[in-house]
């Protein structure tokens, strides 16, 4: 990925730099020593992190790794397919989704979740808190009820606000007595205060009651707690938000599908039937270049085990982000996908009009979004979705 940021930057001309980040180790020319290359590996590790937000890589879970929730798991498999490109990028609304696990751990239906991990800045969308409702107990099957109203009360600071009320209200609904499975409340309003204010943060209380009204045998209504039941069954807080890194620019690099048919450029034909002046010309160019082929589109695959990152990466393991290499001598085939002002460079290159006037560069010009799970800081399981992370395909521009 690096790399591939660094061909972007330089001109073509200099395109030379090998198509993996082992590069990295290896000192640059205008610094031989070990420690100069230690700190180019080093901060080239640091440039990186910011690409993916980061100003430091998340501590303290590569030793006790814990497996992550099965819904970020199933959602990061909907998003992304297995290298991590994503697969339709209007299924997310914005490009975070955290899950939070209960901090509070109570033998009652008590909730608490620790949001220090989310930015100032992040926008939130959505928050849903995801509650495992067990299947009840034979003993107490037998019951005349089929229904129940679970409610779920945001707890209220007394002593700070001037109103005497305890809890509110967030989210109400009927759910079937027999039925086990995860049940979903939507409290988006609720985080958003705790965000603006931490401290009135007191936690998430749920009720159970009849259709009449009456509070219900909690025996027979049981949801999974973090303290008495599987990992696997934990009650979980899912932000989904915006953390406001730009949206992609070009509508195609929206587009995967359209990536098959120009991943690969065809080798354009030679032009045989140019005057003996350009053709020379053209040869020299490509002396110069020392470049045979076409542009095209080659792989350039970003280990994220090489670089260090797969004790808090979950998936993918690493991706193909692909790179840009090759000529752009004229003529310039349609294939190329050149711009206009490539076309009249191109033209103007191969007529030694004008002295050093290099031939178009081979850049990606389309791009698609890549998604990371990973562990955060406090262990939490985060997808993020980072655009123009994948050279979809290649051109001279
Ligand atoms: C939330 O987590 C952060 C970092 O782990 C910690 O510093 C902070 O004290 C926690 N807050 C509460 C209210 O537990
Ligand atoms: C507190 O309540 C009193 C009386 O109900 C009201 O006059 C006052 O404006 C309230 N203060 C705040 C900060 O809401």
């Amino acid at each position: 990925m690096l790399a591939l940021v660094l061909l972007v930057a330089l001109p073509c001309t200099m395109v030379r730099a090998r198509p993996s980040l082992n590069y990295l180790e290896e000192p640059y020319a205008t610094e031989p020593t070990q420690a100069g290359s230690e700190e180019v590996r080093s901060d080239a590790i640091k440039r990186l992190l910011e690409v993916f937000g980061m100003d430091d890589p998340p501590v303290a879970v590569t030793h006790r790794r814990k497996q992550p929730p099965q819904y970020m798991l199933d959602l990061y498999n909907t998003v992304a397919d297995v290298d991590g490109v994503t697969k339709d990028p209007y299924l997310l609304e914005g490009n975070t989704v955290r899950s939070f696990f209960d901090k509070l751990r109570s033998e009652q239906v008590e909730f608490r979740f620790n949001l220090s991990t989310v930015a100032r800045t992040e926008k939130i969308l959505t928050a849903e808190l995801h509650l495992f409702k067990l299947r009840p107990q034979a003993t107490l099957v037998l019951n005349r009820h089929h229904f129940c109203q679970v409610s779920v009360y945001q707890l209220l600071d007394t002593s700070k606000s001037n109103n005497t009320q305890e809890r509110k209200l967030l989210s109400s609904r009927l759910i079937p007595i027999h039925s086990n499975g995860w049940e979903v409340f939507t409290i988006t309003q609720a985080v958003r205060s705790w965000t603006v204010d931490e401290g009135s943060n007191l936690g998430l209380h749920v009720v159970v009651r009849t259709l009449g009204g009456s509070p219900m045998d909690l025996k027979l209504i049981r949801f999974a707690s973090g303290r008495n039941h599987h990992q696997s069954k934990q009650p979980m807080l899912v932000l989904f938000t915006d953390d406001g890194r730009r949206r992609s620019t070009t509508p195609e690099s929206a587009d995967p599908d359209n990536a098959q048919d120009t991943a690969i450029l065809p080798q354009f034909p030679m032009a045989s039937h140019e005057s003996p002046r350009s053709a020379r010309s053209l040869d020299q160019a490509w002396e110069e270049e020392g470049a045979s082929m076409p542009c095209q589109r080659l792989p350039l695959y970003v280990d994220f085990e090489e670089i260090g990152w797969s004790g808090w990466i979950v998936s993918p393991r690493g991706y193909n982000a692909y790179h840009c290499k090759g000529s752009c001598p004229f003529p310039l085939g349609q294939n190329m996908k050149p711009t206009n002002h490539a076309t009249v460079q191109s033209i103007i290159n191969a007529l030694k009009l004008i002295k050093s006037i290099e031939t178009p560069c081979c850049v990606p010009d389309k791009l698609y979004s890549i998604n990371l799970l990973y562990f955060d800081d406090d262990e939490n399981v985060v997808l993020k979705q980072y655009n123009d992370m994948v050279a979809g395909s290649c051109g001279c521009h």
